[in-house]
Parts: C-alpha cells; structure tokens; sequence
C-alpha cells in the first residue's frame, strides 16, 4: 500500500490529549508495518478561532478533503460560549461534516465484558451487547432552511426547519442496509412519522430500499418508542438507522448504557473518492470534557478505537483493526482503568498516557 495521508485534528479540551495516545499508536504501526502514514495536524473549534478568528480555515479544509482521513478529537468548551453563534467552535465540526458530505456517521455500542457491572443497567441487559446506530449527519433539522431568530409581531421567534430529500434518506439507508448485512442481517428505522411529514417520507424510502435487501429483518419503531425499547432490552437490536437529530439523542443513550462514553468510537463516512477510499472523518462520541482537560484523567480508549475504525473502513486493514480492539480488551481484563471506569473496590486509576502506554504494549507484532 502506498503511504496513506492522516489529518489530525485534536480540537479542545481533552482533545489534545487523548491524540496524543493516537499518535502513539499510529508511530506503532509506522515502526511495525511496510508503509508509514503521513500524519499532518491541524486546528479545529476553539483552538482553531483562538488562531485564525474561525473555527475551521480554508486552508484545514482544503487539507481536509485532500486526506485519506480525518482523526478529530473533540470540539467545544465554555471559555467560548461568549463567542457568536456561527464562530462556535461546533460550527467548526459541522462545516467539515458538511462540506465534505459525511452523511453516514456509525456510532457502534459495544459493552466490554470486563465493564458490563459498570453500566447503570443491570447486567444481564447490557453483558455482550453490541449495536451500532447509523446516523444521518448531513441534513435535517441541524442544516435545513429557514433558520434563525426572526422578529414577529412584538416578539422573537427561533425557527429550525426539518428538511429530507428522497436521496438523502436513500443513500444513509443503504449504507444502514449494508453493514447490517455484515452483521446479524437485522436494521430497525427509528422516526416520528406519527407526527412529521419527513418521518412519513423515511418510512416510505427505507422501505422501498429494503426490496433490494430480501435477507434483512427491517422493522420500524418511533424514535420515542425506541429509547425507551433501547433502555428496555437493547440487545433486540442490531442496526438502527435514524436522522440527524434522532440519532444525536439515541446514540448517546445507546452509549451509556456501554457504562462509559469513554470507550465508543464513531466513524462519519461520504461517497468514494477516486482513489476508491470513502471520504471519512473518525471521532469519539464523547465531548471536549473541559472540566478535566489537562489533569490525565481522560480516558484514551474512544480516540484509539476510533483510529481503529479508520484501520477498517478507510485502509481495509480488518486483522490491524481487530489487534487494536484485543489490546483495548486486554488491558481492560487486566482491570486497568482510566479515572471514568472506575468502580467500587478499583484499585486507584491510571493516567491517559499510561493507558496508551498500556495499551500499546499488547498490540501484538503480526
Ligand atoms: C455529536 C455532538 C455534535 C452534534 C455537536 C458537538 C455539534 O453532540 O457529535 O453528537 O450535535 O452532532
Ligand atoms: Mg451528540
């Protein structure tokens, strides 16, 4: 394989420093493979408006779509609420999702056998599960016109608007279609379309896609219902495909019930480049936690599967990507914990650095 391209973009917060264990492992493969990865880095969110006045530059797009992927690590804290709506350093995140066309974001939840007591469920809901939740990231009611605060009458009046073109929910369901086909062949759509005109409409595409996928079990499910089936049994589930909104809300609820959002990765995928690669952007779920930034308490283990994720899907290089996630539950089975895992009788938590550290010691030389 010729030397594919890495943009690294750690963003705010911890941000920095659970990339900085990324970029451990990635110097791993580079000492241990017959190739290396270019990485490059960048500036995104806060960091990058504290630089340039925006919270994503031109010119970090512009490298941006040049990659062969993206590694971001988390965007946003207080120290910017001050700042104009269209200067947050969120709207940094979502103008690369959106200029880049990242319609496809997988949010897999998988709870780790050594943290199945952690979850604030019982055990035996959340013991070997694993769902992945499919997100529409590009449209809906987080891009969709008009929006804004508008005067009417001796009032103001917030309005977002909720848009889906027939393609777009087409494209994200094939995509929810596919990976389930690799999986347990089984894909609920979870909408409102009991009270939306745009839930009537993916309801109806979803359907029509899943005649060309005879094979998989596709049912429906209100989105309301579905948190609630979520928090119930959620090992009913295998793939969910939902919107951007919906899926915001249950792929965050799906990630607690794992016991930590520490742990999950999430891949943002677009169309093929012509190099046949997806376009694709790899993040943890969890946020910029500006409350521990600096103080090793952060839990590296979202932004190393994460690269994980980009081993699979952008690189093809599954046997790399499954020796990553052996490590992770190894060093977890060991009862190492970073400060976030830790439950009664634990011993005392170690840092972000000697999780990484940890965790490299067990990639395994193949
Ligand atoms: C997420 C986050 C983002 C979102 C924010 C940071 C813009 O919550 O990736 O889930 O709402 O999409
Ligand atoms: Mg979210």
């Amino acid at each position: 394989m010729s030397n594919p391209s890495l943009l690294i973009l750690p963003g705010d917060g911890i941000g920095p420093e659970v990339m900085a264990e990324v970029r451990k492992v990635i110097n791993w493969f580079n000492k241990n493979r017959d190739f290396e990865f270019n990485v490059s880095e960048g500036l995104v969110g806060g960091s990058a408006y504290e630089r340039h006045g925006t919270p994503l530059h031109d010119d970090t797009l512009a490298q941006a779509q040049s990659a062969d992927a993206i590694l971001l690590g988390a965007v946003g804290g207080p120290k910017y609420d001050h700042l104009d709506f269209n200067l947050k350093p969120e709207r940094g995140l979502l103008r690369l999702r959106k200029e880049l066309d990242l319609f496809a974001n997988l949010r897999p939840a998988q709870c780790f056998d050594a943290l199945s007591d952690f979850s604030s469920l019982k055990n035996e809901i959340v013991a070997g599960l694993d769902i992945l939740i499919v997100r529409e990231l590009t449209s809906g009611v987080y891009f969709g016109e008009p929006r804004g605060i508008f005067e009417e009458g001796n009032e103001r009046i917030g309005i977002n608007t909720q848009r889906y073109t027939e393609s777009e929910i087409e494209r994200v369901a094939r995509s929810a279609f596919d990976l389930a086909m690799q999986r347990d062949k089984k894909l609920c759509s979870m909408e409102k379309a009991n009270v939306m005109e745009t839930g009537i409409l993916w309801r109806e595409v979803v359907t029509r896609v899943g005649d060309d996928y005879p094979d998989i079990d596709l049912t429906h499910m209100y989105a309301d219902a579905g948190a609630m089936q979520l928090t119930r049994w959620p090992k009913q589930f295998d793939v969910i495909v939902t919107d951007n909104l919906f899926g915001d809300l249950l792929s965050d609820l799906a990630a607690m019930l794992t016991g930590s959002l520490g742990m999950l990765p999430s891949a943002s995928l677009g169309s093929q480049m012509p190099n046949g690669r997806p376009k694709a952007l790899y993040e943890p779920v969890h946020g910029s936690a500006p409350d521990i930034a600096g103080t090793g308490k952060s839990n590296p283990i979202a932004c190393i599967l994460s690269f994980a994720m980009a081993l699979r899907y952008s690189f093809n290089m599954r046997e790399d990507a499954d020796i990553i996630e052996y490590a992770v539950q190894s060093v977890l089975a060991d009862g190492l914990r970073t400060a976030d895992l830790l439950g009664q009788g634990d011993l005392a938590p170690i840092s972000t650095s000697e999780m990484g550290d940890a965790i490299i010691a067990k990639l395994l030389v193949s």
